[in-house]
């Protein structure tokens, strides 16, 4: 897990890219904001990576500012992996990923009225 977030912030600082993965109960769910091609070409790379399955887009849109400024793949999981001491990291408890989630999905919906 710490070498893929490592070799992910490689990439989305070279692309350009912010954004912040969380992973909890066996799932990722990622945020992502940068220009609009190198958010294609890691969109592609996500659903071609055989380690996926289930990938799913809840949501694309324009976006002003970004929310992760300087951060290219800020890291949230279960307290464990703060063992591993990596920089751009913050434990989440279940309680949480419920709340985020929630606001996710309630974001896309707002979306999809929207366009
Ligand atoms: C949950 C998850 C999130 C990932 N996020 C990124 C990411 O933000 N940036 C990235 O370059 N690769 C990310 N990867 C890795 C890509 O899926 C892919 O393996 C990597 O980009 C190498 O692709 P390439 O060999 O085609 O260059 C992620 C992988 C997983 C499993």
């Amino acid at each position: 897990m710490v070498l893929l977030v490592e070799r992910a912030r490689l990439y989305n600082q070279a692309a350009g890219i912010t954004g912040h993965l969380v992973y909890f109960d066996h799932s990722f769910m990622q945020y992502a904001e940068g220009p609009s091609a190198a958010i294609d070409i890691l969109w592609r790379k996500l659903q071609s990576d055989p380690r996926h399955f289930d990938v799913e887009l809840l949501a694309r849109f324009p976006l002003a500012q970004r929310r992760y400024c300087g951060s290219s793949l800020m890291f949230s999981a279960m307290p464990y992996y703060q063992q591993y001491q990596m920089t751009g990291f913050s434990p989440v408890e279940p309680g949480d990923m419920d709340a985020l989630l929630a606001s996710c999905l309630s974001q896309q919906q707002t979306r999809q009225v929207a366009t």
